[in-house]
């Protein structure tokens, strides 16, 4: 009796182990079915609550595109960018470039409290923001592309990472793009994720050095429309206003398409940033102008750039863990 179980439980270990080999080699990327069985509702979850937060409030697409983007720069893509302060932890919302402008948590959060009525300690908080990112871009009228999924969460946060990692608008062109380079995007990778910037809002304090100093950041003069300048000045003073809001792209701010391009060839980017792609680089002012001119060209290499960026180093098979919230870890 006892031989013969001993006998079953190695023929049954030998008939599984294929199995098991073809488990733990699928644990080494991510692909777009991997809720597929485990949570079947999860992508339907977070369009329904995605769209529900841009009825309400339209600028909610922008936020939540950008969220991704800062969590994927720290650490990975690995929703380090959501948690709060807490014993050891130092948020990432206290950091530059996300103080006083990072924003959409609270739709995440909710995001997340319905998946966990589905499908408990399943859907990972990083993968939300990835499919929150391409859910935004859709419904503002950019292209879809099928999300690779299986990221986990970090159980840390790195807010030096967070100042370091994330361009900042008065950087340099190659500053900006050894920061790319070092997240293994590339040129083509930064003039086409920038183009994000065709919806959302920057406060003045992100562009205030362009409107009255042109010195010191790399920009010689005539980069800036005079007109459009003037108009700048009014919502953006010398002094003050530091948290007044302006479009990024003041032609068409809530759909998603190429006028972010068309406006840096006639000198009206809003920040640095946008426009030292045109102005600075022979390289980068060739994709823009080719952007500029063919939609769909722009619209492909989106998608392809978006799923590079959610790619960036995610933690797989059993690192890191699923937060039941996105705020906090999980006791251990
Ligand atoms: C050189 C790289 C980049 C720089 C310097 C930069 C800088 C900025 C700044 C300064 C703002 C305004 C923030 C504020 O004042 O509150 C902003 C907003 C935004 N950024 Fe970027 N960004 C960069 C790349 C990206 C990328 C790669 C994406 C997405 C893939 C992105 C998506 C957005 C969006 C959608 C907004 C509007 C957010 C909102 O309205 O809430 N940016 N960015
Ligand atoms: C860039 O902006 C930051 C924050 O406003 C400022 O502290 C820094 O001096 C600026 N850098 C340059 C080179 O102008
Ligand atoms: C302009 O930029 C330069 C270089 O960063 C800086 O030394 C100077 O103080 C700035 N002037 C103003 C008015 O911000």
């Amino acid at each position: 009796m006892e031989l013969s179980m001993s006998f079953l439980l190695v023929i049954s270990v030998i008939a599984l182990s294929p199995l098991c080999l073809a488990l733990s080699s699928s644990d080494g990327h991510l692909y777009p079915q991997f809720y597929d069985h485990t949570c079947p509702k999860a992508q339907e979850i977070v369009k329904f609550f995605v769209a529900k937060a841009h009825a309400k409030d339209p600028r909610m697409a922008a936020s939540l595109l950008r969220l991704h983007f800062h969590d994927c720069f720290v650490k990975g893509c690995d929703a380090s960018v959501l948690l709060d302060s807490s014993g050891t932890i130092i948020s990432e919302k206290r950091s530059n470039p996300n103080r006083d402008s990072a924003r959409g948590f609270e739709v995440i959060e909710e995001i997340k409290t319905a998946l966990e009525e589905e499908c408990p300690v399943t859907v990972s908080c990083a993968d939300i923001l990835a499919l929150a990112a391409r859910d935004s871009t859709v419904l503002t009228g950019g292209p879809s592309w099928d999300v690779p999924l299986g990221r986990r969460d970090s159980l840390g946060a790195s807010i030096s990472g967070s100042n370091n990692n994330i361009p900042a608008p008065n950087n340099t062109l190659p500053t900006i793009i050894t920061k790319f380079k070092l997240q293994g995007l590339d040129l083509v990778d930064l003039v086409t994720l920038l183009g994000s910037h065709t919806i959302g809002d920057s406060r003045c304090t992100s562009f205030r050095q362009r409107l009255y100093n042109q010195t010191g950041n790399g920009l010689p003069d005539g980069t800036l429309d005079a007109a459009y300048a003037t108009e700048l000045r009014t919502h953006c003073p010398r002094s003050g206003g530091d948290q007044n809001l302006f479009f990024l792209d003041f032609v068409s701010p809530f759909k998603f398409d190429n006028q972010y391009y068309k406006n840096l060839m006639a000198r009206k980017g809003l920040l640095s940033s946008d426009e030292i792609l045109f102005t600075q680089s022979a390289a980068t002012r060739e994709l823009v102008e080719k952007y500029a001119e063919n939609n769909e060209l722009f619209f492909d290499q989106f998608s392809k750039s978006m799923v590079k960026m959610g790619n960036i180093s995610p933690l797989l098979g059993s690192r890191g863990e699923i937060r039941k919230r996105c705020r906090k870890v999980n006791h251990h």
